[in-house]
């Protein structure tokens, strides 16, 4: 039988033999860097020339890995692959595709150092935000595993005398996996792994700034038994690999974890219907968000100045959940605001490789830009109080920004940043903290700080996130426990890690016989 599903524990990194556990990670990692990754269609290995290359974003001389790269060519080799290996995939029976995903956990748990260590280098992601991204893979594994036995035999449906009815549910088909960098392991390995225990087989297509991560699952899950062709591995350009299998008409669904404009993107793309195509097309697309800490002026302030910085500026405000925008009733505005700048000017910003950094670097130099572009427009629209700077001598360094006193309206309270910066608004009162909260366009996280019962109440019905947090900070969904996934333009609202999520890469079929 096998065990209840469980959370796999967050690593407590003030022990020392834990430590040392994470140093021999590093270790590990840096032994690989620089090597070259291939293709893989059909459980061969395919090298082309034109090469991506990942970087440590916190020491671009750093080389992660020279990743091959495919094109159309390669890009339609493996969705034939892809496409025939379904016809045997899908009747792999459950429990064998589950027993995959078990042991692909335990080789992942065994190894989790190693791969939070490679998060170290290729996201640069601090070491417990790396610890916490492998452990939500594992997670992944674990519960996608046995959702699927739970849902092997299907729904009970009514027979009648002289009938006997059934109601299972069958896989789809081929599905396109496009995957972000910033949770490069659990989004990556959640998303994969979600589509192929359900029947499916899967093109991947991982982020081009953390691709290794994702050559190095691929390895795990074939020492776990998984057949070739079943999952293939094809990086390449959004643009020409990324739009070339959403238009393909075998691509069953696509599921996407990216940004707004790319999500929209592939939408509208995958709504037509190209020659050859039998289906409408299925998109599981989670997006972006402009996530909201709303404090009332009954409550803990100390917990809401907590909150607002562990959330706005863990792994460098880089998470789809991230505090974006603190919304703070008049009241207590000024006492809020003045904690959330002390506690910021205390926080280690530097490479995520030691363990006492706080804030480590963005992405990429298009990240970097972007966000002190914000930052420009933050100076003109409100007040910033700490922060607005970068370094990108030798990674890409910005310093955790608070900007106070912002219109509701204001673009750095619209618009996603994706970088260590949180707006400050005033509201008259809670009613008009939550109009605030409500008033972008997108609808993922948001928490609530309070002690007064009837405004928790009113938040839990009129804050309109998909996941929303009462007395805490507003990342860190955990699987099984919170699913996750928003609600307008932050996408599609598939509960990631929440007990419906398979049924989305599932479809219902009744059998009724005659006796
Ligand atoms: P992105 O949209 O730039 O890229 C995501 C993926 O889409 C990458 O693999 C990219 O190569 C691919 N892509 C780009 N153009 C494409 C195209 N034309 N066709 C197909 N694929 C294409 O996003 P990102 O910068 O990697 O990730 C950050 C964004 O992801 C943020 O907006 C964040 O809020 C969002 N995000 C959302 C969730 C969620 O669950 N809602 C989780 C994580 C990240
Ligand atoms: N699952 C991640 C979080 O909740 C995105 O922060």
């Amino acid at each position: 039988m096998v065990l209840p599903y469980k959370h796999e524990p967050l690593t407590d990194f003030s022990k020392k033999e834990y430590q040392a556990s994470f140093l021999a990670g590093l270790k590990t990692v840096e032994g690989y860097l620089g090597k070259n990754y291939e293709l893989v269609i059909g459980g061969k290995r395919i090298s082309t020339e034109d090469k991506i290359v990942s970087r440590n974003p916190a020491n671009k001389a750093e080389v992660i890995g020279y990743v091959s790269k495919a094109n159309k060519e390669l890009a339609e080799k493996a969705m034939q692959v892809a496409y025939e290996t379904f016809q045997t995939w899908r009747k792999v029976k459950p429990e064998v595709r589950a027993d995959i995903l078990f042991k692909a956990a335990a080789i992942v748990r065994r190894r989790k150092d190693e791969f939070s260590a490679l998060l170290v280098k290729e996201a640069g992601k601090p070491w417990v935000e790396a610890d916490a991204d492998v452990a939500e893979g594992i997670d992944f594994m674990e519960y996608y595993g046995r959702q699927m036995l739970n849902l092997k035999n299907g729904v009970e449906v009514n027979s009648r005398p002289g009938e006997f009815n059934r109601y299972e549910y069958i896989p789809l088909g081929v599905g396109v996996v496009i995957s972000p960098w910033n949770f490069a392991f659990a989004i990556m390995a959640g998303t994969t792994v979600a589509a192929l225990v359900s029947g499916n087989t899967v093109l991947l297509k991982p982020a081009s700034t953390t691709p290794v991560v994702a050559a190095k699952f691929v390895e795990v899950l074939e020492e776990a038994g998984l057949p070739a062709g079943v999952l293939n591995y094809v990086p390449g350009s959004g643009a020409e690999v990324g739009d070339y299998l959403v238009d393909h008409p075998k691509t069953r669904f696509i599921s996407f974890t990216g940004s707004r404009d790319v999500g929209v993107r592939i939408y509208e793309r995958a709504a037509k219907v190209n020659p050859g195509q039998i289906w409408l097309k299925r998109v599981i697309a989670e997006m972006g968000g402009k996530d909201t800490i709303v404090v009332d002026k009954e409550a803990d302030l100390e917990l809401a100045a907590k909150s607002i910085v562990a959330s706005a500026f863990g792994f460098a405000g880089q998470k789809c959940s991230a505090c974006s925008r603190a919304v703070v009733v008049e009241d207590v505005y000024d006492t809020v605001l003045n904690r959330v700048v002390e506690l910021t000017k205390e926080l280690v910003v530097g490479d995520p490789a030691n363990q006492e950094t706080f804030v480590g670097p963005v992405i990429d130099e298009a990240a970097y830009n972007k966000i002190l572009q914000y930052v420009e427009i933050g100076k003109e629209e409100g007040k910033v109080l700490v922060g607005g700077k970068g370094d990108n001598s030798k990674g890409y360094f910005v310093n955790p920004t608070v900007i106070a006193d912002l219109d509701p309206k204001a673009r750095v309270m619209q618009e996603e940043i994706f970088g260590p910066v949180v707006g400050f608004t005033k509201a008259k009162d809670f009613d008009d903290a939550l109009a605030i909260a409500n008033n972008t366009e997108y609808g993922l996280t948001g928490a609530v700080i309070s002690n007064n019962r009837a405004h928790i109440e009113k938040a839990r019905e009129d804050f309109h996130v998909g996941n929303l947090y009462i007395n805490r900070g507003c990342t860190g969904a955990i699987v099984g426990y919170q699913p996750f996934g928003g609600f307008n333009m932050s996408g599609t609202d598939s509960k990631a890690g929440g007990p419906d999520y398979l049924l989305l890469h599932l479809q219902g079929k009744s059998t009724a016989e005659s006796f």
